[in-house]
């Protein structure tokens, strides 16, 4: 009798059914919740495994209004850094809750950058940004802070941050006062454009005078605050953006660059950087650049980033560097199906159906091998959960 042409392992003949296989997550590392189908077997999830292994380091939480993404990341976050992590959690609504924690008192420091005067120029791209991003960072902040279609200016702005950096300066005021001073009338208009706008609410922390800022984490966990901050809604294009708003989403990507210095100290020990809410990023090409130098960076420093957002948007080559994706409830069948491609799955009915049904924690995981699993994330002790949700009524924050 002939034999088989091949045989297939259990594991090989469960992965060829879509979630089929409930094997899913880390090997080891925290507990992060269970396969809610059938008995439920624990999830792990080990966010150093992917840096430690030098595999795509982005993990990538994608979700609804209210599904659960900031939750699990929070959990995430928290059982790094009870692991020796250093966490810096950028919390742009702000709705996140890790300062509550008894557990963790006295290890975080919540740090609030508002449009204050005192504040200015405490973000300046020239002075935070590590030195590889710098001039990108500047340029595409400029670019994102100018009105309308900024083609025109593009040269005329990065050639003006390339001189501000030759002449050794570090300050962003140096690059609009060489735009005024430019003999080339788009260069002077750019100037003058950013000259009002930079004293425009949170616009005056890009804006330094040059001094070079020495940051580093003095806890083991940041969180990164911006009362002011007004992102727009996350349907709207970006022309019809409102000046706060554009100042707003300029703004992010430099607590990105920020959140990235505050941990490039020391490589030897792994970090968190969570980024919520970052659709705005993913929408333009130059945000998506940053993000894409900041997840290759965060490599090379041992780092993990946890990047939250509503809508895959155009990732582009960004789905290269993620590794881990947390498909969270969707509220379309656009949102669904787009999901469950990126993750590998074939949107049928059935798959999208159930993803849009997901709530309170409820996700798919593909994780680092390509495996895909329903998870439930479960906080086990319910003040973790407490403090952690972000439903005001349900915690009851008198700040709020
Ligand atoms: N793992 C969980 N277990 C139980 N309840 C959860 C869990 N995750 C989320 N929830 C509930 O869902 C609510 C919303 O979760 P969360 O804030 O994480 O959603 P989100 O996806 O970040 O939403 P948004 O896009 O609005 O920021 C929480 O306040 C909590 O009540
Ligand atoms: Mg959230």
């Amino acid at each position: 009798m002939r034999d088989y042409t091949q045989q297939l392992t259990v594991e090989q003949f469960g992965a060829l059914i879509p979630t089929g296989s409930r094997m899913v997550g880390s090997q080891r590392g925290p507990y992060l919740g269970y396969t809610p189908t059938g008995a439920p077997l624990p999830v792990r999830f080990d966010p150093t495994q992917a840096p430690r292994e030098d595999r795509a380091s982005a993990v990538l939480l994608i979700g609804t209004l209210g599904s659960g993404k900031t939750v699990a990341a929070q959990t995430i976050e928290y059982a790094a850094e009870r692991r020796g992590s250093l966490v810096v959690d950028f919390d742009p609504k702000p709705d996140h809750g890790l300062h509550l924690l008894p557990e963790l008192d006295g290890r975080v420091q919540v740090l609030e950058l508002s449009g204050d005067p005192a504040q200015q120029g405490k973000l300046d791209p020239l002075a935070i940004g590590l030195e590889d991003l710098r001039e990108e960072l500047a340029c595409s902040y400029l670019l994102e802070l100018l009105p309308g279609n900024t083609s025109a200016w593009e040269n005329a702005v990065s050639l003006a941050v390339k001189d501000t950096v030759s002449e050794g300066s570090r300050s962003l005021s140096r690059v609009v006062e060489l735009l005024l001073a430019s003999e080339r009338g788009t260069a002077r208009e750019a100037g003058e454009a950013l000259e009002v706008i930079r004293d425009f609410g949170l616009a005056r922390l890009g804006f330094g005078n040059g001094q070079s800022t020495d940051l580093q984490a003095e806890r083991p966990i940041t969180t990164i605050r911006m009362p002011g901050l007004s992102l727009p809604e996350p349907s709207a294009a970006r022309d019809t953006y409102t000046r706060a708003e554009r100042v707003s989403v300029a703004t992010l990507s430099l607590v990105a660059a920020y959140a990235l210095q505050l941990i490039s100290r020391d490589r030897s020990r792994h970090k968190i950087v969570g980024l919520d809410e970052i659709w705005f990023l993913l929408a333009s090409p130059q945000g998506r650049q940053i993000i894409n130098r900041l997840v290759r960076l965060g490599r090379a420093f041992n780092a993990t980033l946890l990047l939250g957002t509503h809508r895959i948007g155009d990732l582009g080559d960004l789905s290269d560097l993620i590794g881990v994706v947390f498909v969270f409830g969707q509220d379309s069948e656009d949102a669904a199906k787009a999901a469950l491609r990126f993750i590998g799955l074939e949107p049928t009915r059935e798959l999208v159906g159930r993803v849009r049904e997901f709530r309170a924690g409820r996700c798919l995981m593909r994780d680092l091998h390509g495996r895909v699993g329903e998870v439930q994330i479960d906080l086990v002790y319910p003040h973790l959960l407490q403090a952690l949700q972000t439903t005001p009524e349900q915690t009851g924050r008198s700040e709020a």
